[in-house]
């Protein structure tokens, strides 16, 4: 986190670091993914043993920013479907716009793990889940590298079924709703556009 809060960081480092706490991060959101028996055998004979139970998995990135996460869920979880969520935040008012959705279709049969770099006033992960909730989707968590009090706040009085989990809560929001200390502009710094 280090890493990637600091200015000096650029696109390629800054991509490379995101990945790998989003890779790291799914240690923490898969802790609870049921699991069944299954009989093997070792070299030594039978046994029986714990795996996956087949729950079917989504990663949802919220355009553009979430991307940057993807690559890194996706080393832990290859076989999950990835659907997509494209969000823009007016700059002046923070309003969030949704201009793009495309999912799995059976998405109502799946875990989702809606990933965003930076939740912020909490207005884009709420319209996200939304947008989930009305194409049938059930379950849900939100991943995040950076949370301000604020919109964390927002997603859990809109959402308490949906578990947040982030890399860091920070101090605040500032006056123009960036996160502070944060990392600045996130689908910026991922895609070198500023
Ligand atoms: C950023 C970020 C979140 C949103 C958070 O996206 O990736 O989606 O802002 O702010 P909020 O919690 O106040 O809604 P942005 O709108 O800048 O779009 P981008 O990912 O295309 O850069
Ligand atoms: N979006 C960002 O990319 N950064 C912030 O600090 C807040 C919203």
């Amino acid at each position: 986190m280090t890493i990637i809060r600091d200015k000096s960081t650029g696109t390629k480092v800054f991509r490379e670091v995101a990945n790998e706490i989003a890779e790291l991060m799914v240690y923490e959101i898969t802790r609870d993914l049921p699991l069944a028996d299954v009989e093997i055998d070792t070299p030594m004979g039978k046994t029986v043993q714990k795996q996956l139970a087949g729950k079917k998995l989504a990663v949802v990135p919220i355009l553009r920013a979430g991307l940057g996460m993807v690559d890194g869920v996706l080393q832990l979880i290859p076989a999950a479907k990835v659907g997509h969520i494209g969000m823009y935040r007016d700059e002046e008012t923070l309003e969030p716009h949704e201009y793009f959705v495309k999912l799995p279709p059976d998405i109502d049969q799946r875990d989702l793990f809606i990933v965003d770099p930076m939740l912020a006033t909490g207005g884009s992960a709420n319209m996200a889940i939304d947008a989930l909730k009305k194409r049938g989707a059930k379950n849900m968590r939100l991943v995040v590298l950076v949370a301000a009090p604020e919109g964390v706040r927002a997603v859990q009085e809109e959402h308490p079924d949906v578990d947040i989990y982030a890399a860091s809560l920070d101090e605040r929001l500032t006056d123009n709703g960036y996160i502070f200390p944060g990392l600045g502009d996130a689908g910026d710094r991922l895609f070198g556009t500023k």
